[in-house]
């Protein structure tokens, strides 16, 4: 179930917490993160293959690159198995920013999102069917969690110019990691 839980972003205080999709999304709003529920058209098979999960969404990602001025996109899958897991994990698990807004889909298994704005931190943990869209310049940092299972569509301006800015911060060290 996805679940928005919001912290005082210098106690780890939680201050309220969320799991339906209207109340995440309003939430969100306030530091210009869009959060919507995706349906497929077609259910998707286990073996589908990066051109069938991006057909199965065309029509979304179609309205949603033409709004965002996004020009690609691809699919990443990342399973518990994987021998880099642990480095994978640890690639964005320290706040960040990006020079473009960092857009992605879950079509299956889930994550945990933070974003940094407002004095507050929102923990937001994704699963299928949600989208989420950071705007450029929002500090952040994601947790695929120990054992990561996902796959999500990934939206870019430019998927050359997407790479990860690092504040120096340790802020993500004070709040719960996602321990899948
Ligand atoms: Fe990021």
């Amino acid at each position: 179930m996805s679940l928005l839980t919001v912290y005082a972003d210098d106690a780890n205080v939680e201050l309220a917490r969320y799991s339906e999709e209207p109340a995440i999304a309003k939430a969100l709003e306030d530091i210009g993160v869009r959060f919507e529920r995706w349906q497929a058209a077609v259910p998707l098979q286990p073996d589908a293959t990066q051109q069938d999960i991006l057909a199965a969404y065309a029509p979304q990602i179609a309205a949603l690159s033409s709004e965002g001025g996004y020009t690609t996109a691809d699919v990443v899958r990342l399973k518990a198995d994987h021998p880099e897991r642990a480095a994978m994990r640890q690639k964005f698990i320290e706040e960040h920013t990006h020079a473009e807004d960092e857009v992605r889909f879950f079509v299956e298994g889930s994550g945990a999102f933070y974003l940094h704005g407002q004095g507050q931190v929102y923990r937001l943990v994704c699963e299928r069917n949600d989208l989420i869209r950071v705007p450029a310049q929002t500090p952040h940092w994601f947790d695929m969690g120990p054992t990561p299972h996902f796959t999500a569509i990934r939206l870019f301006t430019d998927p050359a110019g997407w790479v990860g800015h690092f504040t120096g911060s340790t802020i993500s060290h004070a709040f719960p990691l996602y321990e899948r």
